[in-house]
């Protein structure tokens, strides 16, 4: 059955310019469906990005405000939402995946380590149990000979891999909705293919929903079961 999983209703978000405030966004309204996923499509600028931070309250703060409008998940608004329980959502039930995975990544820890972090912290596992769970991660993404990987740093792999282990840290909280922004923006072509080929088995074995933001109609035109045109 199909079920709608998240509404943004009129949403304005506002940035702090030198002569006051100004929207960057302005009563923008689209609804997410289960199990869909839903192209965010418009030129450079247009808002994109500040749509998906709007929605994970990941706003650059202070110079930033939500002046308006409701995002609702499950019927509650996340914009009202208190702070502690907006983090446990994030990265839980809503999770988020960018262009650039370098700035992501922590080039301190090992792949292994950094994919476990997220299920210790998140899921209460134990340290080995996490270590297991990352492991299981990184062959869910289909890196090649995972277990060999868990102990490389995010600068000994290609750009894909980056992107893949990405995926596996937001797959870590089993979310509901992926909002990936231009996720494949970086990638060659083959590479972006095989990626998005990966989201879109993904998307499908666990039941998720996603938010694709991209300005790339072919892109659109691979993964996207409804476009939002901004
Ligand atoms: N930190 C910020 N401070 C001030 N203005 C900002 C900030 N971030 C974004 N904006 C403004 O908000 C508008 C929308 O930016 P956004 O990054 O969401 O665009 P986009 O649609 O994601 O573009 P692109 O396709 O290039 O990624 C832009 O006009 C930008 O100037
Ligand atoms: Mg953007």
């Amino acid at each position: 059955m199909e079920e709608t999983l998240l509404v943004v209703d009129r949403l304005t978000t506002s940035f702090h310019l030198q002569n006051g405030w100004f929207p960057a966004i302005e009563d923008l309204s689209f609804n997410l469906k289960s199990n869909e996923t839903l192209a965010l499509v418009g030129e450079s600028g247009c808002g994109k990005s500040v749509t998906a931070y709007s929605i994970m309250n990941l706003l650059p703060k202070p110079g930033s405000r939500i002046d308006r409008g409701r995002v609702l998940f499950h019927g509650r608004d996340l914009v009202s939402m208190p702070a502690a329980e907006m983090r446990s959502l994030r990265g839980s039930k809503l999770a988020m995946i960018f262009q650039e995975p370098m700035t992501s990544l922590n080039p301190a820890l090992t792949i292994g380590q950094q994919i476990a972090e997220v299920l210790y912290y998140h899921n209460g596992t134990s340290r080995k149990e996490a270590s297991r769970g990352a492991l299981e991660l990184l062959e869910q993404v289909k890196i090649p000979a995972a277990a060999s990987r868990m102990n490389d740093y995010p600068h000994h792999l290609s750009g894909g891999m980056r992107q893949r282990v990405m995926i596996a840290m937001a797959l870590a909280g089993r979310p509901e909705i992926m909002l990936a922004d231009e996720p494949t923006t970086a990638l060659d072509v083959t590479i972006q293919a095989q990626v998005l080929a990966l989201l879109d088995d993904l998307k499908q074995e666990l039941n998720m929903s996603m938010i694709f933001i991209t300005h790339d109609m072919g892109v659109v035109a691979r993964v996207a079961d409804r476009v939002a045109v901004m």
